[in-house]
């Protein structure tokens, strides 16, 4: 059996868990809100139209935050149609993803649906079609208080109070020339300024997304971050990155080292803002808003998107079937999140029903959990207070694009309340379970109260309508503490969620 070492010291803290870490992220796009979180005719639809067994699979997520409404799609959207009464609302050709667009859920909805689902909104204004005078005017519609134009119109439409939302993303992928009104970093730059200018004059207590780069592979990346920051930097509080993987070539070794990329990518923004940092001799921090992450390539790759006809209300677009391998490299990711929470303060899985998403529905019928969910679930609910950093001794492999690949990602998080460890850790070995000491530096009479294991004997088996339960964590890991040492085993290709707590004396 293979074997590795791991420290972690109380002392040695990576940062605070912002707990806007385990976000997600609703589009107008394919399924996801159209018979995805809003079905009025569904059995198990609210009086306003929301799926209330989505709801429930999204509560049980614990997702703080949902960015809305994209993404592509409001690169081209007028918020405004998404207000007051319902059969007066256009119906309109949305280009980003050729759809038919009847504006049923708008603002308002979306406000009401997150409040079921114990969220909150962070939401995105456009800068593709549209710019200063929209983006102030949605801030005065949901932020202020009343006795103007806007604010009035929110309480005519039956909401006395402000919706308060407090983080705002300043368009979407504008460095992608498939964006709707795709903009060169000095031409964005402006215009994010601008923007974000008279937004928080509307309201200062706004927190300011600047787009970033729409992945590491973008020509323009990381010079977009510089030029965008330095237009930006005094008045925006984080910078977006968005980053997909897939595994089109079917080689799992180096499909589930791309977590490794996703660190790089990090670093690098981290840099390149504070370059622009010491540039202007600022004393500012801005951080990282890592708003859309996730696997995604299955539905195209099978062909199911070029089924979907265009220009229909609901095209069944981006629907992945996850499979066991997508959700180690999403416990990889959600690890490279951890292991950067000093800077990374918010990041978004992408998305959240229906497209590249943890939680499927079938119209009509039931709901179900991808594979995906799960270690989401667990860091979500699970990795909270600060997280502490690993110092790992692992046997490596190298990949077709990496070399010295870990077989251990881990990283651990310490709750000084409920004084609680949680170490999770992914065995990337396809073929051997692996047996690792955690080195607890600092921590005195703890014990386990849990490994739970999600493991699966077909790398490729996953969850569907028919056999939603097909693959399912369980708790029989196996873990032993002996003063402040750790032993677990770690079964081949595996996620773990060690839990451990202070023994009442
Ligand atoms: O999340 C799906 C799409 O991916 C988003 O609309 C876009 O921002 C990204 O390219």
């Amino acid at each position: 059996m293979k074997k590795a070492k791991v420290i972690y010291d109380k002392e040695f803290v990576i940062g605070q868990v912002d707990k806007r870490i385990y976000g997600s992220f609703l589009e107008h796009m394919g399924r996801a809100i159209y018979t995805g979180i809003y079905e009025p005719d569904h059995p198990q639809a609210d009086e306003m139209g929301f799926r209330k067994d989505v709801l429930e699979l999204v509560r049980k997520l614990n997702v703080p935050i949902v960015r809305y409404p994209g993404g592509n799609f409001v690169s081209g959207y007028n918020w405004e149609d998404g207000i007051g009464p319902k059969e007066k609302r256009p119906r309109r050709l949305e280009l980003a993803w050729r759809a038919i667009e009847t504006n049923e859920v708008g603002v308002n909805e979306f406000v009401e649906w997150a409040k079921r689902a114990n969220t909150s909104v962070m939401m995105t204004v456009n800068l593709g079609t549209r710019g200063i005078d929209a983006a102030r005017n949605l801030v005065e519609y949901c932020n202020f208080p009343g006795g103007t134009y806007y604010s009035d119109l929110r309480r005519q439409h039956g909401y006395e109070q402000p919706h308060n939302i407090k983080v705002w993303c300043l368009g979407n992928e504008m460095d992608g020339d498939w964006q709707i009104g795709h903009k060169t970093a000095h031409e964005y730059g402006r215009i994010a300024r601008e923007t974000a200018k008279v937004m928080k004059w509307v309201d200062p207590s706004i927190e300011l997304v600047a787009a970033g780069s729409s992945g590491p592979k973008m020509p323009t990346f990381p010079e977009w971050e510089a030029i965008v920051l330095d237009h930006t930097y005094d008045l925006v509080d984080y910078v977006s990155l968005h980053v997909y993987y897939g595994n089109p070539e079917k080689d799992t070794k180096n499909f589930v080292a791309k977590s490794l990329e996703m660190e790089e990518f990090i670093k690098t923004v981290i840099s390149t803002i504070d370059y622009v940092k010491a540039k202007k001799r600022s004393k500012k921090v801005v951080n990282i808003s890592f708003d859309e992450w996730n696997v995604w390539y299955h539905a195209h790759l099978e062909g199911k998107d070029q089924k979907a006809e265009p220009w229909a209300q609901i095209r069944a677009i981006a629907e992945e079937d996850y499979v066991f391998e997508d959700a180690i490299l999403v416990g990889c990711m959600l690890i490279a999140l951890l292991k950067h929470c000093d800077r990374v303060k918010m990041a978004c899985m992408a998305q959240l029903v229906n497209v590249i998403a943890p939680i499927t529905t079938v119209k009509g019928g039931i709901t179900y959990r991808q594979v995906i969910y799960y270690p989401f679930m667990h860091a979500a609910n699970f990795g909270h207070g600060v997280a502490l950093l690993p110092k790992v001794n692992s046997p490596k492999y190298d990949s077709k694009d990496f070399t010295d690949v870990p077989y251990i990602e881990t990283v651990a998080t310490y709750n000084e309340e409920k004084d609680e460890i949680t170490v999770f850790a992914v065995n990337r070995d396809l073929e051997e379970e692996m047996q690792v000491e955690f080195k607890l530096d600092g921590f005195e009479g703890f014990e386990v109260v849990e490994h739970i294991v999600y493991e699966s004997d077909d790398i490729y088996k996953g969850n569907t309508a028919e056999n939603p339960d097909n693959v399912v964590p369980h708790k029989g890991g196996n873990s032993r503490i002996e003063g402040n040492v750790l032993t677990s085993i770690l079964p081949k290709f595996s996620w773990n969620v060690i839990r451990l707590k202070k023994k009442e004396n």
